[in-house]
């Protein structure tokens, strides 16, 4: 056997296609994506574009989610996510996961499944408040309660070790280890690994806030910038961000704590060498900053100065992604191709928990030939 620091290292990651990705997505976790992608520090990259699981919340309007299928893989390519590194597919198409996902039910229960604080708050935010109801609009739709399961799945059956994600996924990977530990125990096996989240270390990059100052960059709060963005839309954005609503006159002492374009340009900017580029009035941020406490540095200034730095990392994701989107067939290849080695994968996974159980009954006839007739001897004796 093999020994445990000769583990491959695997990683797994993914999103729902519910919608275009923001900065939010970029910094949390796409740009980790591709820095490990490049790295050569593993041995395996999946990255599952989670259909089924933006279904449980999306379930009247499949098409929202097809459709975003192809926005989310676009995203994808046009951050820099290599598909000759990384392997790109869709949850739904691979059907071990269903599988394993039914089996790993009943290793929870629902009080934990009740416990799992993204769930809790996910519920609130969509208004299944768990009322004695059979309408799905206000009751909580199983399939969505169960979603951890699901994704639990979702990362046991590639074998991740390692799974790249935001600071919000963490009850997630706690539950995946719990039920990985759980199915080895019971089954008197070695088959699953119980995986470790990697987090952004920065805190504006784990949690960025929207544009408007709200705790969370998100679609439904209406406060995004949008990868794919044009230029035009991004200035405007960028113009009209929420900055220190007591910094009136240029004069003024200003706040940088809870100022969205100090916490974007803590998230964005790459190096120091972006000053002397675009603003050579400052050798870093700490004297940019300095002098916005003392007064007499303007939100204008600062934000012409953000809005470069987030042109200079934006217009070569449009860049790239203009060019896929002229040829939408290889788009399609690339995930055909992505989703059928993964489900060679994953059927190897399936079949070593089947065997695990002891229900691969038509890998291993001695299971039943064997078995049932020294078990019906058995019962006849007594
Ligand atoms: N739940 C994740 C999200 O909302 C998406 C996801 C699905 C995922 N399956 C995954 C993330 C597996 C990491 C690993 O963003």
């Amino acid at each position: 056997m093999l020994a445990k620091d000769s583990k491959k290292k695997i990683i797994l990651t993914g999103d729902r296609p519910t919608g275009k990705l923001h900065l939010g997505h970029y910094i949390g976790s796409l740009k980790r994506r591709v820095e490990l992608q490049n790295s050569g520090d593993f041995d395996e990259i999946n990255i599952l574009v989670a259909d089924d699981q933006a279904l449980t919340d999306n379930w009247a309007n499949p098409k929202k989610v097809r459709d975003n299928i192809i926005e989310v893989t676009l995203d994808y390519l046009s951050v820099g996510i290599d598909p000759n590194k990384s392997n790109i597919c869709i949850q739904s198409a691979i059907p071990a996961l269903h599988a394993l996902t039914f089996y790993y039910m009943n290793l929870v229960t629902t009080q934990r499944l009740s416990r799992n604080p993204t769930v809790k708050s996910e519920m609130q935010l969509r208004g299944f408040n768990g009322n004695d109801t059979d309408d799905n609009e206000a009751g909580l739709p199983a399939g969505f309660f169960t979603y951890p399961v699901s994704q639990t799945a979702d990362i046991t059956a590639f074998k991740a070790t390692t799974v790249p994600a935001g600071e919000d996924q963490m009850p997630m990977v706690e539950q995946c280890r719990e039920i990985a530990h759980r199915f080895n125990t019971l089954y008197k096996c070695d088959v699953l690994v119980e995986p470790d989240i990697l987090i952004p270390d920065n805190a504006a990059q784990r949690r960025l806030p929207g544009i408007d100052g709200k705790a969370k960059m998100s679609k439904s709060l209406g406060n995004c910038i949008y990868l794919s963005d044009d230029a035009k839309s991004v200035k405007s954005k960028v113009m009209s961000m929420y900055t220190d609503p007591t910094h009136i006159n240029i004069a003024d002492p200003g706040h940088i704590e809870g100022n969205m374009v100090f916490t974007y340009l803590d998230a964005f900017l790459r190096d120091d060498s972006q000053f002397a580029e675009y603003l050579p009035d400052y050798k870093n941020l700490d004297e940019m900053k300095e002098h916005y406490q003392r007064g007499g540095l303007g939100d204008m200034k600062c934000k012409k100065f953000l809005l470069k730095i987030m042109e200079e990392m934006l217009e070569p994701i449009r860049i790239e992604r203009a060019k896929w989107e002229q040829n939408i067939g290889d788009v399609y290849d690339i995930l055909k191709a992505g989703t059928d080695h993964a489900v060679k994968v994953t059927n190897q996974t399936l079949s070593e928990c089947r065997e695990a159980m002891r229900i691969n009954y038509f890998d291993d006839k001695d299971i039943m030939v064997n078995d049932w007739s020294a078990w019906l001897n058995e019962s006849h004796q007594k």
